[in-house]
């Protein structure tokens, strides 16, 4: 029994070897703290706005968000926008709509039924779910260990990516590349995004680097995960009304077998 628990031991453990090598050198991730990390954690309404405005003013020249409904800006727990607000800001984009034009079709101005434009550049990847689609692999082997011991996932890998940029480039088969010490493999075709009083912040804080970096991430964590709030509260009343339930449960079977534990003392022969 030990020889074969050792073994499969032994080949889960090289699996998860190749699978590293596989994947290339990981990149670095800075664990950088967000607000809503941790059981209790929740979205900061002015972060999500200021990295809505990130994103708006740079990420969206390339990146899309096609999955992420236009109306949703104005949803409680997300950047909360008020309702004339998130009809002025649709009719920034424009999307085709197949039914102008006598069936033709025609771009016109977006309105809050309407999702976010998918990416404008094509090599550039839809960011609509990225926060959740590079959350849990860092760390040995990427078994997810640094997201379940310090709550890193995606935010912290985005805020990383967007901070982790040596300055060195290269050019490879006619495209630069650009060092960076969080992608996986360190070298990646996207050049660096933001530099640091890249936007104005209409609510005072001082748009560095750093703080752009951690604005953009958060507001695509709330993009990949808006209901993260509504979960987390409905894990903790669950956790409440099992330990209630579990209280409860516990008396009852002491009270339904205390007849019978009397009767046994009585039973037992007098030493
Ligand atoms: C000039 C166009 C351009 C702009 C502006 C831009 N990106 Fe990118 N981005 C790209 C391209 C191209 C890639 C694909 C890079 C690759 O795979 O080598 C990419 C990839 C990414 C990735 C995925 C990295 C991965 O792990 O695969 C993230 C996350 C990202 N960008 C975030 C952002 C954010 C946030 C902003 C705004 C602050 C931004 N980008 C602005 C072009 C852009």
């Amino acid at each position: 029994m030990i020889k074969y628990l050792a073994l499969t031991a032994a080949v889960a453990l090289g699996l998860g070897s190749g699978v590293a090598l596989a994947a290339g050198k990981a990149g670095k991730v800075v664990n950088y703290d967000f607000s809503f990390e941790g059981p209790f954690g929740t979205y900061d309404q002015m972060q999500l706005q200021r990295g809505l405005q990130v994103y708006t003013e740079i990420c969206s020249a390339c990146h899309g968000l096609q999955y992420v409904p236009l109306r949703t800006l104005g949803d409680p727990g997300g950047p909360g926008l008020p309702e004339d607000q998130v009809r002025a800001y649709s009719e920034f984009y424009e999307v085709f709509d197949p039914t102008l034009f006598d069936g033709e079709g025609d771009f016109r101005a977006a309105t809050p039924n309407d999702h976010f434009p998918g990416s404008q550049m094509s090599t550039a990847p839809d960011l609509s779910l990225m926060a959740k689609a590079r959350a849990g692999f860092h760390g040995p082997y990427g078994l997810g260990i640094n997201q379940f011991f310090l709550g890193m996932g995606g935010a912290e890998y985005i805020a990383s990516l967007l901070t982790g940029y040596t300055g060195e480039e290269k050019e490879e088969a006619g495209a630069i590349l650009y060092e960076n010490t969080a992608f996986p493999g360190g070298w990646i075709s996207m050049a660096p995004p933001l530099w640091g009083d890249d936007v104005f912040y209409e609510d005072g804080t001082e748009a560095t680097l750093e703080q752009a970096s951690k604005d953009v991430s958060a507001f695509l964590m709330w993009t990949a995960e808006p209901k993260m709030m509504a979960r987390k509260q409905a894990g903790f009343t669950g956790v409440l009304m099992l330990g209630i339930l579990a209280a409860l449960l516990y008396l009852t079977n002491k009270r339904i077998w205390a007849p019978v534990k009397r009767a046994a003392k009585q039973q037992q022969p007098a030493e």
